[in-house]
């Protein structure tokens, strides 16, 4: 093979690259156009295998003008590529702006959270009944959570299916309010009048409930606290948040750590008692658990129950805000943080 032939091929390849490269303006044709030389089935490559016909004293010479060629048509595409990127700044930079636009709104600054305007102002309303704000850990023991309000020992909710445990059997994620009971009473002298609000989680995942969710315990011990103190507490507190004409009633219920425990349902204040959606169709939404605290649990902590009496209540905080904002129609939302449904609350 004439190696003077091959050198003359390689210089009209270099130059048909060119000329076809000036007729395009898309990157990917332009990587296309290059790959069509130099790429695996490329001309410019295909030529390379009749190197092995070159008498050997001339194979470096041929050699040397396939990397020229080889240099020419990749220096060529960048020129091209660079060119055609310096072309789209400028159509970029050139486009009209129309300065009488509006700018962009910032998104403001940052506010509370629904569940947390709901459960400020529920603890407002009982502090303004002479209660105390106390809290206690998210990280609880069984002792806490459990064996110190009477739970007994096969209770279901001590079950792996109810309960979150971080340690089996010993901690856990507190599943209600109520151990702050516990470490209120160990902790401060009697009378003791508090509400904890605060996070509790329970091994639930549906439209309805959530695995992590928000209570508010209530806890009154002092002498003579009877039954009528808890209805009256929250009557008081149940008329503030929905309104004097809400009507509520205390339905028979059991909890290990009150005696006798009663659940307090509303009227539902979206069909008034006729049956929705909203209530099941039974007229009546359930608010929160609460009854006299069980004797066995004041003396757990060292309490004379013959002395001392005390009611307890655990409300759901979500509920609550779902009932006050009506038309929420899942409880994901307010743990989802998207910030188009965040920011149609007041701060
Ligand atoms: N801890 C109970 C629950 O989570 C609610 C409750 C609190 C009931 C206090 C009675 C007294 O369901």
């Amino acid at each position: 093979m004439d190696p003077a032939e091959i050198i003359a091929r390689l210089d009209d390849l270099g130059r048909q690259f060119e000329a076809r490269l000036e007729a395009l303006d898309q990157e990917q044709a332009i990587r296309a156009c290059q790959a069509a030389y130099l790429g695996g089935k490329g001309e410019v490559t295909a030529l390379r295998k009749l190197i092995k016909q070159v008498e050997p004293a001339a194979r470096k010479t041929v050699g040397q003008a396939f990397n020229q060629v080889k240099e020419r048509i990749t220096h060529a595409t960048g020129v091209a590529l660079q060119r055609l990127k310096e072309s789209e700044e400028r159509a970029y930079l050139e486009q009209p702006v129309d300065l009488t636009l509006p700018g962009r709104q910032p998104r403001g600054i940052g506010r509370l959270h629904p569940i947390s305007i709901v459960m400020h102002d529920i603890v407002d309303i009982f502090v303004s009944m002479g209660f105390d704000v106390a809290s206690g850990p998210e990280i609880e023991t069984d002792y806490y959570n459990f064996a110190a309000l009477n739970f007994p020992a096969d209770h279901p909710a001590r079950d792996m299916q109810d309960t979150l445990f971080i340690k089996e059997g010993k901690t856990l994620l507190r599943t209600h309010t109520s151990p702050v009971q516990i470490r209120t009473l160990l902790k401060r002298p009697l009378p003791v009048q508090i509400v904890a609000p605060g996070a509790v989680y329970r091994r639930d995942d549906d439209p309805t409930h959530s695995p992590m969710f928000f209570q508010i315990e209530g806890l009154l011990v002092d002498e003579g606290v009877t039954f009528a103190h808890l209805r009256g507490t929250l009557e008081t507190f149940i008329h503030k948040v929905f309104g004097k004409d809400v009507t509520l009633r205390f339905r028979p219920s059991f909890f290990p750590f009150t005696e006798p425990s009663a659940e307090v349902d509303i009227q539902c204040i979206s069909c008034k008692g006729s049956g929705c959606r909203l209530c099941s169709h039974t007229g009546w939404l359930e608010i929160l658990g609460s009854g006299m605290v069980d004797p066995n649990v004041l003396e757990e902590v060292g309490i004379d129950s013959e002395r001392y009496t005390g009611f307890a209540f655990g409300l759901g905080v979500d509920r609550v805000a779902m009932l006050r904002y009506e038309g929420i129609g899942t409880i994901k939302l307010f743990y989802e943080n998207d910030p188009r449904f965040l920011g149609c609350f007041r701060s």
